[in-house]
Formats: C-alpha cells, sequence, structure tokens
C-alpha cells in the first residue's frame, strides 16, 4: 500500500555505493570482472549515479587497487554517472587518464579520523584537496566533497555540530558542487540529523547541494533519511544490499541498503527509477560471490525461501 507524507520531495536521487563503499573493506580481492558486473546489474536495476572504485594509494585499500582496470571495462553512456574518490593530485592524475568526469573528495570532521584515514590533519587535509578541486574544474569535472563523522567519532566521541559546519564550509568554499554528510559509524538519530542540516543551511550551504550517507551500524539510516527528507534534502547514498564499510573507522558497518531506501521511497510514493526486483537479484548475486548473505531486511524478505540467508 503507498501512501505519502506531507513535507516530503516527489522523487529522490539514489547515489549508489556500493562498489566503492560497499566492496572497500573486503579483504578477499573481488575479481575485476564481478565488480564490473556489480556496475552494469545496478545500472540495469535503473541506478544512474554509481561510485565505482576510489583513485587512492593502493596500500591503504588493496581491494580498490584495480580501478584503472575497471574503469577501463565499464560500459560508458551519457545517461550513467561513475563518479570515483580521489585523495590528492596523484589520484587525480589517474582519475582524468581514464576518462573520469565526477570525483569525490573526503575530509573529516575530526583530527583523529583525518589522520587514521588520510595521514593528514584536518588542515593538511583540506590543503591536499585544494588543488584537486581547482584542477577537476578547471577540466570541467563536476565535485563532490564528502564529509565524515558528521554525528560521532569512534575516538572522539560526540561531535560538534559547529565543527561540522565549519569544515563543511571549508569544503564547499574550495569549489565543491555537492556535499555529502556522512555519519561514518551510525550513531546519529532524527533529531541530531534535523539540527545537522538546519545548521549548515543557516551557513548557507543549501537542502540543493546536500545529500546524505549514513551508515546503519545503529538501526537508524532509514529514520536519519526520513529526517534529512523532511529537512529538504533529495540526494541519498545508499549501498546495495547494505555492504560495506570503512577500513580506517572503528565499528564502521554497511551503509544504508538500497534496498530497504527503495522500500520506504516506494511507499511512500516517492519516485526513484529503480527496480526492486531487479536490485535485489543482483544483490544476492553479489552476496553469493562475498559468500555471506545480505544484512538487508528487505533482501532478506524478499528471498526466495532457500533459508534465511539470502545467498542461492
Ligand atoms: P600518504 O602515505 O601520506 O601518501 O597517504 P604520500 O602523499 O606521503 O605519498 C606516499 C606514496 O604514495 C608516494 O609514492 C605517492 O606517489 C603514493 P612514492 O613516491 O613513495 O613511490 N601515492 C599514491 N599512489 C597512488 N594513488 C594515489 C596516491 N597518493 C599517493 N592517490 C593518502 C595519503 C591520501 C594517499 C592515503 O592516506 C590514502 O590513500 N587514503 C585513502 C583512505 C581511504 O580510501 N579510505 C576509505 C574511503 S573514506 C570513507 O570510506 C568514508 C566515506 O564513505 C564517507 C563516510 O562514510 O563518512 C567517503
Ligand atoms: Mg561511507
Amino acid at each position: 500500500m503507498r501512501a505519502p507524507l506531507d513535507g516530503l520531495p516527489e522523487s529522490v536521487t539514489i547515489y549508489e555505493v556500493g562498489p566503492r563503499d560497499g566492496l572497500q573493506n573486503e579483504k578477499a580481492i573481488v575479481p575485476v570482472a564481478d565488480k564490473a558486473e556489480f556496475v552494469v546489474r545496478l545500472a540495469r536495476a535503473g541506478l544512474r549515479t554509481i561510485e565505482t572504485t576510489s583513485f587512492v594509494h593502493p596500500k591503504w585499500v588493496p581491494q580498490l587497487a584495480d580501478a584503472e582496470e575497471l574503469l577501463d571495462v565499464l560500459p560508458r553512456r551519457p545517461d550513467l554517472r561513475y563518479p570515483v574518490l580521489v585523495p590528492n593530485e596523484r589520484g587525480l592524475s589517474r582519475a582524468l587518464d581514464n576518462g573520469v568526469t565526477e570525483i569525490a573528495v573526503f575530509g573529516s570532521a575530526t583530527e583523529t579520523f583525518a589522520r587514521r584515514n588520510l595521514n593528514r590533519t584536518v588542515d593538511e587535509s583540506i590543503a591536499m584537496f585544494a588543488p584537486v578541486v581547482e584542477r577537476a574544474r578547471a577540466e570541467g569535472l563536476w565535485v563532490r566533497a564528502y564529509v565524515s563523522m558528521v554525528c560521532g567519532d569512534p575516538w572522539e566521541g560526540d561531535v560538534p555540530i559547529a565543527q561540522v559546519v565549519s569544515v563543511a564550509k571549508r569544503l564547499m568554499d574550495l569549489g565543491c558542487s555537492q556535499l555529502s554528510l556522512g555519519d561514518t559509524i551510525g550513531v546519529g538519530t532524527p533529531g541530531h540529523v534535523t539540527a545537522l542540516i538546519g545548521a549548515l543551511v543557516d551557513a548557507g550551504i543549501g537542502t540543493d547541494r546536500l545529500a546524505v550517507h549514513f551508515h546503519d551500524t545503529y538501526g537508524q539510516a532509514l529514520a536519519n533519511t526520513l529526517a534529512a527528507l523532511r529537512a529538504g534534502v533529495t540526494t541519498v547514498d545508499a549501498s546495495a544490499g547494505g555492504i560495506g564499510g570503512c577500513p580506517y573507522a572503528e565499528s564502521a558497518t554497511g551503509n544504508l541498503a538500497t534496498e530497504d531506501l527503495v522500500w520506504m521511497l516506494d511507499g511512500l510514493g516517492i519516485a526513484t527509477g529503480v527496480d526492486l526486483a531487479e536490485l535485489t537479484a543482483t544483490s544476492r548475486w553479489m552476496a553469493g560471490r562475498l559468500g555471506r548473505p545480505s544484512p538487508s531486511r528487505v533482501v532478506q524478505a524478499l528471498s526466495p525461501v532457500t533459508g534465511p540467508s539470502g545467498l542461492d
């Protein structure tokens, strides 16, 4: 049964992060052919923005060391966007050499995570991004900025909203087009999310430039998404099957599952363009490749009765 709620958008753009955030934490290297098939199947399910990989140091994220090979085999279509993570000028050169047109830099609201994830202080990481954003824009690329640890940090605890807003403004002042709010360890709750978005809007970063990126560690991702939609955000990050986590953030588990998001949005009559059956089949297939069941409740619920595993 579909029933709308007042104050929500008519459509939502899903920014699929499964191939990047979903796979980056996997210890066993997934063959590049499987990664390519994953992206192709996600596109077939109707996803149009698919974050495919990262041009980071291969020693830091060995799973994504095949970024060049993957981009080389992916089908290019004018309606498909394949953003990639880029931390520095070396990463940008690699991305440009491989025909990338959309990138994301990724900053942190906290010093500890900046150090662990980028080997830099917050100031140093913003200084590292500045020439990346400048050159990317000069080359006509679209640039997203992530800010991580927007609700809490495993080493520093609660992260004050003013601290998030300060880093967010500095990232956007570099010239980024979109800011994705990363609740990296999934500790946020809807009231806090609402207050954070309000503070960002007050600081001049409107909801048309915001996206939300919730990890589902504490089961709050959907509730937080609804709060963000009510606040005016219309771009939501999600990972097919709910796979994922950050290798440099203790306790980070998978992102909001794309299926769980689509189920809620379908029920609210909000258009996404995603075919849930096709997407669920894709996540079940990937769960089989990874050798463990999808953590998504919707994938499990829609699985044939082969047991609760969600594995074929
Ligand atoms: P560093 O060790 O300080 O690097 O790492 P460096 O600048 O000192 O360079 C050392 C060597 O690495 C040099 O080579 C560079 O050329 C090379 P050498 O001269 O010694 O032969 N190098 C590279 N090689 C290939 N590609 C590159 C590159 N850069 C340097 N791009 C660095 C600094 C930023 C590179 C490192 O810390 C890194 O790669 N970090 C990435 C960590 C990462 O990917 N984390 C996961 C993504 S973030 C996330 O998941 C959160 C998010 O989902 C949002 C949320 O949930 O909150 C986005
Ligand atoms: Mg993430």
